[in-house]
């Protein structure tokens, strides 16, 4: 890489999500990324990133990889997690972190599931503090294939934050989301599961997540009301895991100033 290039990098937003154990930084508008050692990159634009040379390959929006001294161009909106070599060992560290918090204390006497089975608030399931990235515009069918046509495309708020369970915890089975969500695997090994009811015995997919990959598509289609109809699905980790939610609202008020597309 040349010093003009170098010079050209783009800023990181610090977003002070994984406290010591996992720094996470945005970038907006990247027009060339050039990353020093190793990180997961996640992009959270709505337009293919590209990532490499000698080809260059995209990195399509909702997908990540994890990157060595790559360079990562053309992005709308990336996220970079980073952590250091023992940070595996010290993943459970984290929810001592500022803004963390057991899910089960955030909801209070649990989460109700459309008439199923509540969630239980003692579940060892551990949420950090959310951020918000900016806005982008998508099609929400064209979004998640149910159509080729990408118009009209709707303003949405991109929030993340990471999540810490330790091994062997079942987070919870439930099916009701107002957002578009995928996750990025950061520490640990675990997997995405869907079910056919709220019972671990219906479970028809899991999707092994070891560092750095993203569940490839959103587990919802869109309603014919305009929600989100998602099946039963919950992460289940087999080791300590930290992993990021990347989540799309719908933005109901004009949009005004925009930190990021
Ligand atoms: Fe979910």
């Amino acid at each position: 890489m040349n010093m003009a290039l170098a010079e050209a990098s783009p800023t990181a937003r610090p977003l002070g999500l994984g406290g010591r154990i996992v720094t996470v930084e945005a970038f907006a508008d990247v027009d060339e990324l050039a990353l020093d050692g190793t990180a997961i990159v996640v992009n959270t634009g709505m337009r293919d990133a590209w990532v490499g040379e000698g080809p260059s390959r995209p990195l399509p929006p909702l997908h990540s990889a994890q990157l060595t001294g790559a360079r990562v161009g053309q992005a709308d909106s990336l996220v970079v997690l980073r952590t250091s070599e023992d940070a595996g060992g010290r993943a459970a560290d984290i929810v001592g972190e500022p803004g963390w918090h057991l899910l089960g204390d955030l909801l209070g006497d649990g989460l109700d599931v459309t008439g199923g089975i509540p969630f239980d608030p003692a579940t060892p399931l551990w949420k950090g503090p959310q951020a918000t990235l900016g806005r982008v515009d998508l099609a929400p069918a064209h979004l998640l294939r149910e159509t080729t046509d990408p118009s009209p495309p709707l303003p949405f708020e991109v929030r993340v934050n990471l999540w810490f369970a330790p091994a062997g915890t079942d987070c919870f089975i439930h099916n009701a989301h107002d957002f578009i969500e995928v996750h990025t695997q950061v520490l640990g090994t675990g997997r995405m599961q869907k079910f056919s009811r709220q019972d671990h015995g219906t479970r028809y997919e899991d999707q092994v997540m070891s560092p750095g990959w993203t569940t490839p598509h959103p587990f919802c289609a869109t309603g014919t009301d305009g929600s989100f109809q998602y099946p039963w699905h919950q992460y289940r980790a087999d080791t300590d895991c930290v992993w990021l939610a990347v989540e799309y609202h719908r933005v109901t008020e004009p949009t005004t100033t925009e930190e990021s597309r």
